[in-house]
């Protein structure tokens, strides 16, 4: 990848802004995101304060960005990233007494790509990235697309700021009460 490419995947990585009044965007996807079992992921939480339906759209907005960048499928990157955590369960109640294959974080891939096709119809690239987005975890299920290579990075990349920002903020607050006891 040039340094130019990695630059500007960088610059789309730190812009953390999801635009609704993305056009060609809210085209792509406005079907998806307003149907009731999708917004229903404003439920359970999937990381940190975020909720599970907030993480896909970010997931789906920023993986839309790249792919139109890179030329690739954007339109089926930007729907499946939406859809790509569409198990419907707290994963946090879940009580994981079970074999490792079959926790969480190895079944959801499934479980969201079963949900997925009983309400939307779904391309052979769509259903790569929902089944593979957690790869290498999933180390058999390897992308066959560059469309899931996007997402799978791009969810890696969300989900740690999302889990480590409550900790940052309340660094951030802290670091600003304690400048202003000098002021
Ligand atoms: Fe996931
Ligand atoms: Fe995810």
């Amino acid at each position: 990848m040039r340094l130019e490419d990695k630059k500007e995947i960088y610059k789309i990585l730190s812009d953390n802004t999801i635009s609704t009044y993305d056009n060609e965007y809210n085209e792509f996807v406005a079907d998806i995101l307003n149907n009731p079992v999708v917004t229903s992921m404003k439920e359970y939480i999937q990381h940190g304060n975020t909720t599970c339906y907030d993480h896909c759209v970010s997931v789906s907005y920023t993986s839309y960005k790249i792919a139109k960048y890179l030329k690739l499928d954007a339109k089926s990157t930007a729907r499946a990233a939406l859809l790509h955590d569409l198990f419907l369960y707290d994963w946090h109640k879940v009580m994981e007494k079970k074999p490792l294959f079959e926790k969480h974080g190895f079944t959801h891939p499934q479980t969201a790509l079963d949900n997925a096709i009983k309400y939307f119809d779904l391309n052979d690239i769509e259903k790569d990235i929902i089944v593979k987005h957690m790869w290498p975890l999933t180390f058999r299920k390897v992308p066959k697309y560059r469309e899931s290579l996007v997402v799978t990075f791009v969810d890696k990349y969300c989900s740690t700021n999302e889990t480590f920002e409550p900790l940052t903020s309340k660094i951030a607050k802290s670091n600003f009460l304690s400048k202003k006891q000098y002021l």
